[in-house]
């Protein structure tokens, strides 16, 4: 098994716990996915977005991932997004949340999932080009610097999978319940918890000094009505775009 899966062997620890499927983006992918009843959903985690009244196979890397999945799951197989272990045309559908910026080989990864598909390639991802998360980034630039470098342009995506590509963004709402790394927009104070930023990539992967210290910042400024002052407009909104897009690839 590649590093990729180490990554979330490490960090994965308490996933189900704080990153809980969000209802309203679930129905956004699951209208997506169509009239496919038959779903491959990579990179699949402890089992999030996986549609209950369709045929799912889930494929996942990290061991630390598959042990949280409950267990009236969807089956998994251990393997990456880079190497499905499946014929052409399998699945009538195939899927991947959150998943795309952690892999090893993008380009390989999303003809593998083009491949075993007939129907739509169904992606929810973000282009933190498209939208910045531009207050997370005032307390930690490295985590600025860590989104710049592994996100996939949009564009990219549809010279990837070819066919047609509908990009829908999905807002984020003010009382996401997945916790990744823009859910908390209007809930700064989560941020302080380790057992939010534990399981979200963003903020795990930086280096410990940076967080630290961005947390010491964000903290002091939560303390003294510095933030209220910066991006207290921003309680006010029931919904933000952040740059999360879902991606429908049609071939
Ligand atoms: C942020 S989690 C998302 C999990 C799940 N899709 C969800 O929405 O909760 C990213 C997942 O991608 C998996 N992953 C990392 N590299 C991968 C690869 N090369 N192929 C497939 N999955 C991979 C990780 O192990 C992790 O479970």
């Amino acid at each position: 098994m590649t590093s990729t899966a180490l990554v979330y062997d490490r960090i994965g620890a308490g996933y189900s716990r704080a990153r809980r499927a969000d209802p309203r983006i679930a129905a956004a992918i699951w209208t997506a996915l169509a009239d496919a009843s038959s779903v491959l959903n990579v990179g699949a985690g402890a089992g999030s977005y996986e549609p209950r009244d369709r045929l799912v196979v889930a494929v996942e890397p990290s061991t630390v991932m598959l042990s949280q999945r409950p267990a009236d799951a969807a089956p998994a197989v251990r393997a990456t997004a880079e190497a499905l272990p499946f014929a052409d045309d399998a699945f009538d559908a195939a899927m991947g949340v959150l998943t795309v910026h952690h892999w090893r080989d993008r380009a390989s990864g999303l003809a593998e999932l083009r491949r075993v598909a007939r129907g739509p390639v169904v992606l929810f991802t973000r282009d933190p080009r498209a939208v910045p998360f531009w207050w997370l980034h005032r307390y930690f630039p490295a985590t600025a610097r860590l989104e710049a470098s592994r996100g996939t342009p949009i564009g990219q995506f549809a010279d990837l999978l070819g066919g047609s590509l509908q990009v829908i963004p999905v807002p984020v709402p003010a009382d996401c319940s997945d916790g990744f790394n823009a859910a908390y927009w209007r809930r700064p104070e989560a941020y302080l918890d380790p057992k939010v930023w534990g399981p979200m990539s963003a903020l795990a992967l930086i280096p410990a000094p940076e967080r630290a210290a961005g947390l010491r910042a964000l903290r002091a400024d939560l303390a003294d009505g510095g933030w209220v002052r910066r991006f207290g407009h921003l309680l006010a909104l029931d919904e933000l775009d952040l740059g999360y897009r879902l991606l429908v690839a049609r071939p």
